[in-house]
This record gives structure tokens, C-alpha cells and sequence, in this order.
């Protein structure tokens, strides 16, 4: 059989591995103007970081791709990065505030659908060292811009708050009795998610799960006043900012180190199995689950994958165009188009060529399916007489033989000529 890449796992060619790298220097963009800077952590960590943080969550448990070393080292594949970015933290401990962004890869043994993978992409953002609603304001309208910057319109913002510890302890209690009351209605793995963990079962998208969840407790009744007040103060935040939500008292969110605010980013756009676009919200006691100081934090992670096929079905945040500026028709050897492309990119122009000493014709198909927007011609005249001769391609406004706008130029003019045209063709936005 013929190997391919694993199962979950996909090849991103040219040109989607260009827009994929667009949208992570928008994201680097956006996340710098609002003073993060970059943080690149390692793709494993020894398990425990991720153990610490949700050994009760399906991501820990079930999906995390570990591994021992030669040296006998148990590690994991990071299946996400706040872990990762707090013991970072804890390690170098950086003055605070601490604002970090990242972007990579992150690994989950997840059944692959359209969506999901087990290698995915995400870009993210951390703020450490703050309390303040207006911080979990911050990220939510940093993950906010950036989406909607993309030119996704059909963007749904989810908020929720999980109380402090003791409140979501008490509610997890209080959902606990209310699930084990009726556990005889709920399907099999749903009885065996409450085994392990009742917060899960309010994502459960079973028929059996979902007519039980819909009378179960709401997080409200069980926040304290200052949870209850800092929620209020992150709600009248985004409205000063005019960004659009909807309250879930269900979200809970897959991972179990959020505190107060927990929020999710889904697209209409999308099918409904898999359309979170990101998700977020505050994890004051991470840190200090990691070993570091009690020092709060809040931040978001968003799927770029997902962001791409959101694009996609918005048609938006099309891919950069991959086309050359210049293709080099050498029909005396090949080597003058080696010369010439070297000079011209050198001097920042996109230069494509032919090999293997190709007729003509068959240079001139390349140069139209390069989508160069002109060719520079090297035969034996042009060669004899130290000239090239510049042809505006036909899809680009030649005329039909295209002899009126091909010129000859001083072979020691071009690169100058080119870089002058090409600037002016910038210049004018136009692709005459
Ligand atoms: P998460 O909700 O697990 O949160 O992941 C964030 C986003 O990553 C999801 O909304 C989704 O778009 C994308 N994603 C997750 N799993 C897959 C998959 N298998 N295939 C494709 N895309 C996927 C976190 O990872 C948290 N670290 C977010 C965070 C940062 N919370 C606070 N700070």
C-alpha cells in the first residue's frame, strides 16, 4: 500500500499553505497592536503539565498522544497551549502583565470529521496576571477583531461564567445529585461521562442526554457576588464595545481549568457538528496548579483550520496570489534565463522559468499558466544584440498577437526597467 499521511493529519500544499501563513501574520498583527509578543514553546511537554490541568477532561484522558522517550522521559504532544504558556510562565517568570500570542500545531486523538483533525492549528493569545473584567474584555474583543477582520460575518460570541472554584465546585455537586436523580434517562455513555465528570454531560449531543440536560441546574444560582460582578462588568464591557453575544448558562467548555468567564466563538457558516471557530476564557489557578504563584489568567485559543473553512463558506480571506511578475522565456539554452532570474530576484521580483531546454510555445503555455503578468524573451537575436525583449502577457492586457507592447530593452536596462513598472503597476492597483 502506498504511505500516506496519518489518519487526521493532511498535507497543505501551495496555495493554501500561503493563506494559512496569512492568517497567522494577521493574527501576529492584530495581537501586536495590542502589546502581546510571541511566545514558541516546545510541541511536547512532560505529561504532567497537561495532567495537572484536566485529568477529568476527555482531551487529558482520552486524546493526548504520549510518548516515553529513549531516556525514559514520559511526554505528551501538546493537545493545546495555555498549559504549555503557564508553565512557561512559572519557568521564566516574566514581569507581569505577561500578554503572549502563538500560533502551531496541536495534537488530539479525536475521531477526524470534516473539522477536526488529530493535527490541527491554532492561534492564541495569553494574558497573565490581571483580575480585572476589562482584561477578559480585552482578549474576547482581540478574538473578536481578528475574526471578524477575516470577513467572517456569521460569527456567533458565547459567554458563560463558571463561578470562582467553590462556586463551580458547589454546582458540579448540585449537577451531580440532579444527573444521578436521573440516570436512568440518560444514555449509557452519557451514565458513564457522569462517572467521571457531570460538567461534560451538558455537551453531550445525544437525544437521551439533551432532554435530561435541559432541566438541569444553571450555573447562576451558585456564583458568588464577586463572580456575579465580574461577569456583569465583562457583559457591559463588550456592549460598550458593541460587539454582539449570547449568554449559555450551559457552556462549560472541554477543558476543566476555567474560572469565571469561559466563552466560545462558533460560525454559522459552519456545520453545526464542529462550527467553534475558538474558545477562551479566565483560568486564575492554573498558574499556581503548575507550581507557580497564584497569579490569574485569561486568554483564547481559535482553530485556524476551522477559521480557513469559515473563510471558505463566507467566501473571505481568499489565498495571496502565488502568480510570478515576471516569467523568463529562454529559448537559447537556459542559461541567460539562470543569469537573468538570479538579477531579477535579487532586486525583489518574482521570476519564473522553464527547464530542460523547451520549444517556445511550450515556454510561453508555462509563462500563461504561471500567471506572470510578463515575459522577457531571450532568443539568438536578443542575445546577439545584448537586448531582451518584454512582452505584456495576453491575460493581462496584451493585445491579441501581443506585438504592440512587446518592446526590446538594453539587456543592462531590465532589471531597472521592470522594478519601474512593476512599482507603478502597484502603485495603480491595476493589472492592466
Ligand atoms: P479548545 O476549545 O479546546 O480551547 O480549542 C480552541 C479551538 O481549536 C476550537 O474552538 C477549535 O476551533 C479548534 N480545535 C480544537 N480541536 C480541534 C480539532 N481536533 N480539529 C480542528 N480544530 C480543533 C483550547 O485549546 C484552549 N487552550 C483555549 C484557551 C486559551 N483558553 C484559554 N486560553
Amino acid at each position: 500500500m502506498s504511505l500516506q499521511a496519518p489518519r487526521g493529519t493532511r498535507d497543505i500544499l501551495a496555495p493554501d499553505s500561503a493563506r494559512l501563513r496569512a492568517l497567522v501574520e494577521t493574527f501576529a498583527g492584530a495581537a501586536e497592536l495590542a502589546g502581546y509578543g510571541q511566545v514558541v514553546s516546545p510541541m511536547f511537554e512532560q505529561i504532567e503539565v497537561f495532567r495537572r490541568v484536566g485529568e477529568a477532561t476527555d482531551i487529558v484522558s482520552k486524546e493526548m498522544y504520549e510518548f516515553r522517550d529513549p531516556g525514559d522521559r514520559h511526554l505528551a504532544l501538546r493537545p493545546e497551549l495555555t498549559a504549555s504558556v503557564a508553565r512557561a510562565f512559572v519557568q521564566h517568570r516574566p514581569p507581569l502583565p505577561w500578554k503572549a500570542w502563538y500560533e502551531g500545531p496541536q495534537f488530539r486523538y479525536e475521531k477526524p470529521q470534516a473539522g477536526r483533525f488529530r493535527q490541527f492549528n491554532q492561534v492564541g493569545a495569553e494574558l497573565f496576571g490581571s483580575d480585572d473584567p476589562q482584561a477578559d474584555v480585552e482578549v474576547i474583543a482581540l478574538a473578536w477583531r481578528f475574526c471578524t477582520g477575516l470577513g467572517l460575518r456569521e460569527l456567533r460570541l458565547v459567554v458563560n461564567s463558571l463561578g470562582d472554584r467553590a462556586d463551580r465546585e458547589a454546582y458540579l455537586a448540585a449537577l451531580a445529585a440532579y444527573f444521578e436523580r436521573r440516570a436512568d434517562e440518560l444514555s449509557a455513555q452519557g451514565r458513564e461521562t457522569l462517572g467521571r465528570n457531570p460538567l461534560r454531560l451538558l455537551d453531550s449531543k445525544r437525544p437521551e442526554d439533551l432532554a435530561v440536560v435541559a432541566g438541569a441546574p444553571v450555573i447562576d444560582d451558585c456564583w458568588s457576588e464577586a463572580a456575579a460582578d465580574h461577569f456583569a462588568a465583562v457583559l457591559a464591557g463588550l456592549e460598550s464595545l458593541g460587539i454582539p453575544f449570547q449568554r449559555n448558562p450551559r457552556l462549560v467548555r472541554g477543558l476543566d481549568y476555567y474560572r469565571r468567564t469561559a466563552f466560545e466563538l462558533a460560525s454559522d457558516a459552519l456545520d453545526g457538528a464542529q462550527d467553534a471557530v475558538g474558545g477562551g476564557g479566565r483560568y486564575d489557578g492554573l498558574v499556581a496548579d503548575l507550581g507557580g504563584p497564584e497569579v490569574p489568567g485569561v486568554g483564547f485559543a481559535l482553530g485556524v483550520d476551522r477559521l480557513l473553512l469559515a473563510c471558505d463558506a463566507e467566501g473571505s480571506f481568499p489565498a495571496p496570489s502565488g502568480a510570478a511578475d515576471v516569467f523568463v522565456v529562454d529559448v537559447t539554452g537556459g542559461g541567460e534565463a539562470t543569469l537573468l532570474a538570479e538579477e531579477l530576484r535579487g532586486a525583489g521580483i518574482r521570476v519564473e522559468r522553464a527547464f530542460d531546454g523547451r520549444s517556445m510555445k511550450a515556454q510561453m503555455k508555462a509563462a500563461d499558466r504561471s500567471g506572470a503578468r510578463w515575459a522577457l524573451l531571450i532568443g539568438s537575436d536578443e542575445l546577439a544584440g545584448g537586448q531582451v525583449s518584454l512582452r505584456r502577457m495576453r491575460a493581462h492586457g496584451a493585445t491579441a498577437t501581443g506585438e504592440s507592447v512587446q518592446r526590446r530593452i538594453p539587456r543592462r536596462d531590465i532589471t531597472a526597467e521592470l522594478a519601474c513598472l512593476l512599482a507603478t503597476e502597484a502603485a495603480e492597483g491595476s493589472t492592466l
